[in-house]
């Protein structure tokens, strides 16, 4: 199963990727969050890429594909190891035609495809409500908003203890950028999803809850196409 999480920046993909992998024995494939690991790790690749991620420009195709071909190959792997999980699903990723073409043959060349792809609608005055509350911990990358759903103890992290901080391209010029680029770049490929028949629409300005229930339900309902796409 490979399920596709689409929507600006601040929808909730990384929120809900979080619950839904754990409910549906997903592998997470979060480029974002890649990206900031190998930034920290100081990685060739991590500084290679600081200063495009920092202005919120989007990271070259060929540098980002490579990152979630290994992360694929990962999860064939471990599947052979008799792993529990059943797929994956994909947050920040494919942002461009081209990320999606390199995806859709990295499935095909395994005799999958994309199972379900699930948009997530939020108003743009409340992404960038939502963004400037943003905060995430440290260590184990877990999201929370000062203002919706802050830690219990002030930038103390509840699953882990570690230093709950903001995001680096959380300023409000990156912000903005970003926001433009999502409608310039990935807004065509919802389009692009739906004419293929393996599109929902998730209204995501709701209580992060009612979202995740709804994204669950809308991804259990496609299993049965994975069966028919492509035949
Ligand atoms: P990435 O990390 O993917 O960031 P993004 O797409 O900019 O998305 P965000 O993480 O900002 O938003 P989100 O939808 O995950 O929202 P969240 O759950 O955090 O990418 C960062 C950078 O990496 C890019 O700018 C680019 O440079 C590079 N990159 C990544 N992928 C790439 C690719 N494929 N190609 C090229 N470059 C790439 O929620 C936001 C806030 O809202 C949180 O505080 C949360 O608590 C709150 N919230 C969430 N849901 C709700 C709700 N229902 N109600 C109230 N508050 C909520």
């Amino acid at each position: 199963m490979h399920v596709i999480l689409i929507g600006p920046q601040g929808s909730g993909k990384g929120t809900q990727s979080e619950r839904i992998r754990s409910q549906l024995n997903l592998t997470s494939i979060a480029t974002g969050e890649l990206f900031r690991s190998a930034i920290k790790d100081g990685t060739e690749l991590g500084k290679q890429i600081q200063l495009i991620y920092d202005r919120g420009e989007l990271i070259p195709d060929h540098l980002t594909v490579a990152l979630v071909e290994e992360r694929i190959a990962n999860l064939a792997r471990e599947q052979e190891r008799g792993s529990p999980l059943v797929g994956a699903l994909y947050d920040g990723f494919p942002r461009t035609y081209g990320q999606a073409d390199a995806l859709d043959r990295l499935l095909a060349d395994r005799g999958e495809a994309v199972t379900s792809v699930i948009a997530i609608d939020v108003p743009r005055e409340t992404l960038m409500r939502r963004l400037a509350g943003r905060r995430v911990c440290a260590v184990c990358g877990r999201v929370y908003n000062v203002d919706f759903d802050p830690p219990t103890i002030d930038a103390v992290c509840d699953t882990c203890r570690g230093p709950v901080l903001q995001r680096a391209d959380d300023t409000q010029e990156a912000v903005g950028k970003r926001l433009d680029l999502y409608e310039l770049e990935t807004a065509p490929l919802v389009e692009r999803y739906a004419e293929e028949g393996i599109l929902t629409r998730v209204d995501g300005d709701r209580v992060i809850d009612s979202v995740t229930d709804a994204i669950v339900a809308a991804i259990q309902e496609r299993i049965p196409v994975v069966a028919t796409r492509g035949r």
